[in-house]
């Protein structure tokens, strides 16, 4: 049995956890981190399994996997520790990753540790033809990433450039430019732009478009690959969160399709 380890359980990190209490085979929760532990005992009392809540030095003695699910700052916090101590690591806070010293780091330890880091699909669809187009050359990648007005609201971009996000009658791209320039001018793409990049030809390569739609009410995110094997699309509409709108309900689902892929002897998709 998988025993696993849940570091932050806001809305993506209750959806892993009820689904290691009843849905995942193979896989147990045994620990939880949460900064605001107030906030999960409604979540503890619901789970049949009882995990202990425990802090993350605790937790990498207790398990075989440790999964972030917090912020971007946790993922040294959670990552490092867990890998030191020969835990496996699956990372939701994939932007933290942009900074490719601490990415560097991280694999040097897994290397040094014998252990995997996993990384889910999150928001979009289509990082498994990127990976497999990327053992052969690559022309391109672009992200399309399409949000209503209020979506892009405060982003760093629309600021510094007095974008009036409400001018607008019909879709428009703000911005286009490399991935690494698009996490600085809109984070809250951060995590889809390092996904792509991280899988792909990396995040001075990789082109991104932002496009303000008034007429829309989800986010859409558009993936165009080119390369030797062809040409590929996908396109996604996602659903937000209820409980927290800044994250895609497909997210939540990605990180327990990996659990269940790491616990399963069946590996589907590349
Ligand atoms: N990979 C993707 O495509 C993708 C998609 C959506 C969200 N995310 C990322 O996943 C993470 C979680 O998203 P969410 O929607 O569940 O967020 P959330 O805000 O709903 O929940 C985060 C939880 O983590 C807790 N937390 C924060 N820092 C912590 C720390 N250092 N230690 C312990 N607990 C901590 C918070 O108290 C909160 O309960 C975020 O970083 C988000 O950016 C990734």
């Amino acid at each position: 049995m998988l025993k696993v380890g849940v570091v932050g359980c806001g809305a993506i990190g209750s959806i892993i956890c009820r689904a290691l209490d009843k849905d995942i085979e193979g896989a147990e929760l045994v620990a939880i981190h949460e900064h605001h532990i107030e906030n999960v005992d409604s979540l503890c009392a619901e789970l049949s399994c009882k995990p202990k809540i425990m802090k993350i030095s605790e937790m990498v003695r207790n398990v075989d996997l440790v999964v972030e699910s917090a912020a971007a700052i946790a993922v040294p916090q959670a990552a490092i520790p867990a890998l030191e101590n020969d835990c496996d690591v699956m990372i939701m806070s994939v932007g933290a990753l942009v900074d490719g010293q601490l990415l560097d780091n991280l694999i040097n330890l897994a290397l040094e540790h014998n252990c995997r880091i996993y990384l889910p699909s999150g928001a979009v669809a289509g990082i498994d033809g990127i990976k497999s187009a990327s053992v052969a050359p690559i022309q391109s990648v672009t992200l399309t990433t399409t949000k209503p007005p209020r979506g892009l609201a405060g982003a760093p971009y629309v600021v510094s450039n007095n974008i009036d996000l409400d001018a607008f009658d019909r879709p428009k791209v703000i911005f286009d430019g490399s991935a690494i320039e698009a996490v600085k001018a809109f984070p809250a793409n951060v995590n889809v732009a390092a996904c792509i990049s991280l899988a792909g030809i990396g995040v001075d390569k990789t082109r991104v478009k932002i496009v303000v739609d008034p007429d829309s009410d989800r986010n859409r995110h558009e993936i165009e690959v080119i390369g030797d094997f062809g040409r590929f699309t996908t396109e996604i509409e996602n659903i937000p969160f209820p409980e927290n709108p800044r994250t895609s309900y497909l997210a939540a689902l990605s990180a327990v399709a990996t659990l269940k892929k790491i616990a399963s002897p069946l590996q589907i998709g590349t």
